[in-house]
């Protein structure tokens, strides 16, 4: 995986900043305190559920729908109040949206006709396009008559064609059944790289986002959870909400006890992070594949005993679903690799004895909504 922080973008020139950013339908509040800056050449995901505003944020970008508040700043050019023709990028939605009655070749060249290139150039730079996407052959023929993804292909290849600065992509792959999401979206990320042209895709599907983001945007109501690498997304996730959102995550709430410790029910835990008060709700956030099974004693840090109370068989994994005698209310999944599980017999009703340890733990206040 490409891992490109904030950091590790050095080198490369912030491309597009968002400042401020505001935007409001009536007295409803879309987006708010919007602060956001995308290197050049980043591929950046926006991820959320359904109405957190992830949208509305690429459409203000686009200047489609502009902001009511904030900056919008794209290669040192303050763009805020520019119409979208007067802006440099490429888009492409989640419904293919290409012209029905014009053939592929007129759909992917439409914005060349517009900048008055002349038609031999055209034909040229459409056929490159064509190419590009792997239909050379397909310029003649009518978007009825390709399929759903070659019909998203096309509309790349259409954003792509006038070489823009920036490709706004949004849900671009949703539509299309998972076996043709999955090859375009290995494709998109590839020409994004060969291009090297500075990427936005919204998506809601946190896999895709993993697989292809450079960096992730979480949102949520309107506002950003965390911009970080897909890595630190999942390992050091900077809220319940974005904790919760991205993977499968056991909660456990409890009370914040002496330093570096959690009330669990009857349990005492160890946690590495420290920075709420004694007494305070609060909630340990652990991954299914943070429980270990092996070599636990009684010196383990959070070591506790619990049933399997069922079994499912994820492939690489064995998902076990825990009953923990002394937190009965918490559902809690852990996750055993194959060996593991045939090496110490684990199965349904088995006790077990495991741990958590403190340094894979993240520590929030208060409960997940
Ligand atoms: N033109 C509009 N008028 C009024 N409210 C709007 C308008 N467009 C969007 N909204 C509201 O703004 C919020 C954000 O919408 P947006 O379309 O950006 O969400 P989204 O994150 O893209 O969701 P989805 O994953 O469902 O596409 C929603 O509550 C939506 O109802
Ligand atoms: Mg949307």
């Amino acid at each position: 995986m490409a891992i490109a922080t904030q950091a590790g973008a050095e080198g490369r020139r912030p491309y597009l900043r968002v400042a401020g950013l505001e935007k409001r339908f009536g007295s409803f509040t879309a987006l708010s305190g919007i602060d956001l800056t995308i290197q050049e050449g980043e591929f950046v995901c926006f991820l959320g559920p359904s109405g957190c505003g992830k949208t509305t944020l690429l459409r203000a970008i686009a200047g489609l729908d502009p902001q009511t508040g904030g900056q919008i700043i794209q290669a040192g050019r303050d763009i805020s109040r520019l119409p979208p023709a007067q802006r440099d990028y490429g888009i492409v939605f989640q419904s293919y949206a290409l012209f029905p009655n014009l053939t592929v070749a007129e759909n992917v060249g439409y914005g060349l006709v517009n900048r008055r290139m002349k038609r031999p150039a055209i034909a040229a730079r459409v056929q490159e396009l064509l190419a590009m996407i792997g239909l050379p052959d397909s310029g003649p023929k009518y978007p009825a008559q390709l399929s759903g993804g070659q019909q998203q292909r096309v509309a790349l290849a259409r954003a792509l064609a006038t070489s823009p600065g920036l490709l706004l992509l949004d849900e671009p792959l949703s539509a299309l059944d998972a076996r043709v999401r999955l090859r375009l979206r290995g494709e998109i990320k590839e020409l994004q790289r060969r291009l090297g042209v500075t990427t936005i895709m919204v998506t809601h599907d946190q896999e895709e986002a993993i697989s292809v983001a450079d960096r992730i945007v979480v949102m949520n109501h309107g506002h950003i959870e965390q911009v970080d690498t897909p890595d630190a997304i999942y390992r050091t996730p900077a809220s319940l909400f974005v904790a919760g959102f991205v993977g499968t995550m056991n909660f456990l709430t409890g009370t914040k006890s002496d330093p570096g410790r959690v009330r669990l029910g009857a349990l005492d835990f160890r946690v590495a992070e420290d920075a709420l008060e004694r007494g305070a709700a609060c909630t340990i956030c652990a991954r299914p594949e943070d429980f270990i099974i092996r070599n636990v004693g009684r010196d383990t840090p959070n070591a506790f005993e619990a049933t399997i109370a069922a079994t499912e068989f994820l492939g690489p994994v064995v998902r076990a679903r825990l009953h923990i005698p002394t937190l009965p209310a918490m559902p809690v999944v852990a996750d055993f690799s194959l060996n593991a599980v045939t090496d110490l017999g684990l199965a349904s009703g088995r006790a077990i004895t495991v741990a958590l340890p403190p340094d894979r733990l993240r520590l929030f206040p208060g409960a997940p909504a």
